[in-house]
């Protein structure tokens, strides 16, 4: 029997996974899903009428997986109705996993656990199989380099607060610190530094320098590893999806690896 998806956010990447998939029939059947915005629903009413619409965000209880594709906030709201009802979880707003204390802990927990609940796209960076070997020996640092292109940040409250200039002709830098510190400082566009954290060194410890560049077509992550067992740099040139410049193409794509890979 196939097991039931539900989808919370039909933005860009909750709508593009949507599209593929067919590819997982008598596997996974979407069948249900929810947003806030009214207009969303009602096209995934007419376009997939056998889909039911969800009443709220908690309103997974018919189904066995889980992916939310809206709003740090949501992936705070449904966390322990999911953990309660151990359903297999699939967020992209990680960012929440290190944000919120509460569910960074409970994620810990279930980790030592090995319930294996939650599963992590890759989103728009990857490398984890390399990260995931050499953790066993031990990483000594880790660092993420992001750089958009301005618009991406202009209407940010961090940008704004701290009256960061995006220059219109050179590279600016907008952030440097920690990955619980970029999470918090960008909850829409740095979910790639929460990703690296939780496979490294921690939201403290793992190192987050964010650019701006006035003609970057591409949003592009920058990763390096030192550890014992060698040197590591993982570059990612994404392409910005075609509805959403803020979301790198990738990230959405991720998902269907996830899906693949649940038995
Ligand atoms: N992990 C990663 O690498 C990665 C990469 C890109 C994006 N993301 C994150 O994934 C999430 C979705 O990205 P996107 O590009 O599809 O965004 P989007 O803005 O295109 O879509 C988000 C959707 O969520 C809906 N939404 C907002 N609040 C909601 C709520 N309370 N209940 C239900 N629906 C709600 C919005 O109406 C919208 O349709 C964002 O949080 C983004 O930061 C993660």
């Amino acid at each position: 029997m196939s097991q039931k998806l539900c989808i919370i956010g039909l933005g860009f990447i909750g709508s593009e996974i949507i599209k593929y998939l067919d590819q997982f029939r008598n596997k996974i059947e979407l069948s249900a899903a929810f947003d806030i915005d009214k207009k969303k629903m009602e096209e995934i009413a007419e376009r997939y009428p056998k889909v039911r619409l969800m009443t709220s965000i908690t309103d997974f209880d018919d189904c066995d997986i889980v992916i939310e594709a809206a709003t740090q906030q949501v992936v705070k709201e449904i966390f322990s109705k999911i953990v309660k009802t151990e359903k297999i979880f699939i967020p992209m707003s990680i960012g929440a996993f290190i944000t919120d204390k509460k569910i960074y802990s409970s994620y810990e927990a279930l980790e030592k656990s090995k319930r294996q609940l939650i599963k992590f796209p890759s989103g728009a960076i990857g490398g984890f199989d390399a990260i995931n070997s050499i953790k066993q020996i031990g990483i000594l640092s880790a660092k993420l380099t992001t750089t958009k292109p301005p618009v991406v940040f202009r209407e940010q409250r961090y940008i704004k607060e701290n009256k960061i200039i995006l220059s219109a002709n050179k590279v600016t830098q907008v952030f440097s610190g920690n990955a619980r510190e970029a999470a918090k400082a960008f909850p829409r566009s740095i979910n790639v530094g929460a990703r690296l954290a939780l496979a490294t060194l921690g939201p403290e410890e793992t190192i987050v320098e964010v650019y701006t560049e006035p003609l970057i077509k591409k949003n592009t992550h920058e990763i390096e590893i030192y550890s014992e067992v060698g040197v590591y740099r993982f570059s990612f040139q994404n392409n910005p999806s075609p509805t959403n410049p803020k979301t790198s193409w990738l990230a959405a794509l991720s998902i269907l690896d996830v899906l693949d890979r649940i038995d």
